[in-house]
């Protein structure tokens, strides 16, 4: 049995229905079990959330690997949800990460790498996830392609290598149930390097109609968030990340998705024909 939790998000959907193909038997987290309804008796459900330890430690009672996310957790609450775990038995966990997580001077990556280490530290068998962007941040996009037509971009000309959450599940279910692999981190990239004005060029081709990038500063990103109701941190801390990206930090593609699924990623061409119904 496997735990799943942001079985309802965007990687972890992906990793319950690859989970259920291979045959394994899968339970999954939520905060609300109509959001998982469609699953009807192939899952176990696990109502509950993670900022309610208790409710994770019944969760996690007997699986043997846990596919974990939600980077934002306080510490001390994750503390406490990995020690739930190995007091219910062994499991494997493996954890979403960042690939931010490898740098020094990022406090996205610090949130993910503190989380990593308490994991390393419970003793517990922990396998890391450092994602590069997902694709469907482009879902942010919707409303203002909707509206105007136009992309804000706060990257600049700064790449990155857009990565589909269907391939990090991919990797993650390897990692999960693949006792010969041998790795601790699995850093994960999509397969060719875009900045978002390419990505803008590729979702309006995929949607027949016209899209605009426009450039906007760091700072009216943030406010923009903050708007929003983002925390003004974490609004801080993603402003940061789009420095990174600007500066060129994250300009690099991993050979991951190839060497532990022996498929080629998905490209952000395929993956914006799929989706190119929510833009219009
Ligand atoms: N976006 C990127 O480019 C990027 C890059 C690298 C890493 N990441 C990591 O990926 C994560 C996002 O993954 P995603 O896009 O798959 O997620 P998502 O689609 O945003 O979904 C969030 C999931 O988290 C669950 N969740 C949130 N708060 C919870 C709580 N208190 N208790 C239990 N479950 C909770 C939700 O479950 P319910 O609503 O069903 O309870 C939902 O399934 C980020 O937080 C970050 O750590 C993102």
């Amino acid at each position: 049995m496997y735990l799943v939790i942001g079985a309802t998000g965007n990687v972890g959907s992906q990793v319950v229905e690859q989970l259920l193909a291979s045959g394994r038997k899968v339970r999954v987290f939520t905060r609300d079990a109509s959001k998982v309804a469609h699953w009807g008796n192939r899952v176990e459900v696990a109502v509950g959330d993670l900022t309610s330890p208790e409710t994770f430690a019944k969760a996690a009672s007997g699986v043997e690997g846990i596919f974990l996310m939600n980077g934002a957790l306080d510490g001390e609450v994750f503390r406490q949800l990995i020690a739930s775990a190995k007091a219910e038995g062994n499991p494997r966990v493996v954890f979403l990460s960042t690939l931010f997580a490898g740098f020094e001077n990022s406090p996205i990556g610090r949130l993910h790498k503190d989380k990593e280490d308490v994991i390393r530290a419970s003793g517990l068998s922990g396998r890391f996830i450092r994602a590069g962007a997902f694709m469907t941040n482009a879902f942010q996009w919707i409303g203002s392609v909707c509206a105007e037509g136009v992309v804000y971009n706060a990257t600049g000309a700064g790449k990155v290598a857009p990565v589909a959450p269907e391939d990090l599940a991919a990797v993650a279910v390897h990692a999960l149930t693949d006792a010969s692999l041998t790795s601790e981190v699995f850093e994960v990239t999509g397969g060719e390097l875009l900045t978002v004005p390419e990505q803008v060029e590729i979702l309006a081709k995929a949607t027949g109609k016209p899209i605009r990038s426009v450039d906007v500063p760091t700072e009216a990103a943030v406010q923009g968030m903050i708007d929003a109701g983002t925390p003004a941190p974490v609004a801080a801390a993603v402003g940061q990340s789009f420095e990174l990206v600007r500066e060129g930090k994250t300009a690099v593609v991993k050979d991951t998705i190839r060497q532990v699924t022996g498929r080629p990623p998905k490209t952000f061409q395929s993956w914006a024909k799929e989706h190119a119904a929510r833009f219009a």
